[in-house]
């Protein structure tokens, strides 16, 4: 069985906006940037940064890395709309807030960037701008002449084939001019990973290598580890939202010890499966949880789970019961204020 290590499975992009579309990818990303080790990264198409800064963050252990490039007009195009610009300083408070030299961007458009870069300086490229089939030939076809021989090219949303997207149709031709070179992630709409040249050194190479059951699994595993980082923006914007609170197009999602303890609620919702049935608030039932809660926290105790859990399966034994609207509301109100309960306690 053909898998990464552990480290590439369970990479956790620390910035997340509300671009949600990239974020199942970036355990991918650090796959690509940990194995290949590139010394120069271009990025055609940024945005709010959700992939740039996934491959940067997985930079930090690889010192070979001297040159990540995001390239974009911060302007939008025909798929994302015409941006406010909010966008171009969003993406710019959070490159300054690393404060990594080896990271920059150039905003341009992708013809007149390119004129930056001399030939085979580019190890690492990430088309993700326009998706119609002329706009991502082109961007290929500009950017190619700069790619080191055994560079490695990715395209996003190979896998989408609505509203004028083209990437799948190029992708098709690609696989054609470079057999045995292509491999392609199906999720989150869509990774290519197109290796130029020969070398044979580095796992992502060996994808295109992969018999179909390999392939297949690998997929599959990707597809979940994604999911970890989809399903817990999804979760966390569900919190915000079914407390009355609304998620601008800035929003960023929760980093650190506050990541960590929204995911110890939403184990909890999933575990008591809380996490399939509709949200409503029960103020009756949220006062008495908080009572009991606010007791534990007094009391200091240690493990707060093991503390609610009775009172938990006792819930999750009338959420079983589906006939009883009214106690399913109940339920719920306990998990509203289980997630209070675990970010005041961890965040
Ligand atoms: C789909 S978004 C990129 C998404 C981003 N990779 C992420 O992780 O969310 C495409 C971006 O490409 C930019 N773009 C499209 N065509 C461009 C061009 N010809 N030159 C420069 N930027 C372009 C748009 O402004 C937009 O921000």
């Amino acid at each position: 069985m053909f898998l990464p290590s552990e480290q590439i499975i369970e990479f956790f992009p620390e910035y997340r906006s509300t671009q949600i579309a990239w974020q199942g990818l970036t355990p991918i990303a650090a796959w690509a940037i940990i194995d290949l080790k590139p010394r120069r990264v271009v990025e055609l198409g940024s945005y709010r940064g959700d992939s740039f800064f996934s491959f940067l963050q997985a930079a930090q252990s690889v010192s070979e890395l001297e040159d990540l490039v995001a390239v974009d007009t911060w302007e939008g195009d025909q798929h994302t709309g015409a941006y406010v610009e909010d966008v171009h300083k969003q993406f710019h408070d959070e490159l300054a807030s690393r404060n990594d030299p080896r990271a920059r961007s150039i905003r341009d458009y992708f013809v007149n960037a390119a004129q930056q870069f001399d030939a085979n300086t580019i190890d690492l490229l990430h088309i993700d701008g326009a998706h119609d089939y002329a706009s991502v030939r082109e961007d290929f076809e500009t950017w190619l002449p700069k790619m080191a021989a055994d560079g490695v090219v990715l395209f996003h949303d190979t896998m989408v084939r609505t509203d004028g997207f083209g990437v799948w149709q190029f992708w098709e031709e690609l696989e054609q001019e470079y057999p045995g070179r292509c491999f392609n992630f199906t999720h989150s709409n869509g990774l290519g990973v197109l290796c130029l040249g020969t070398s044979t050194t580095g796992e992502i190479r060996k994808l295109c290598d992969l018999d179909p059951v390999d392939a297949g699994v690998l997929r599959d595993v990707m597809t979940l580890a994604g999911e970890q980082v989809t399903k817990s923006t999804t979760f966390e914007a569900k919190l915000i939202t079914r407390n009355g609170g609304k998620i601008g197009n800035e929003h960023v999602f929760a980093r650190g010890a506050q990541r960590v303890a929204l995911e110890a609620a939403r184990g909890i919702e999933a575990q008591f499966g809380l996490d399939q049935v509709e949200v409503h608030m029960d103020q009756r039932i949220d006062q008495k949880m908080n009572y009991r809660v606010e007791q534990l926290v007094h009391d200091q105790t240690d493990d707060l789970f093991a503390a609610l859990k009775p009172q938990l399966d006792e819930h999750a034994r009338i959420v079983a019961d589906a006939r009883f609207e009214l106690l399913r509301k109940e339920h719920i109100g306990v998990a509203a204020t289980l997630k209070k309960v675990l970010k005041g306690n961890k965040g």
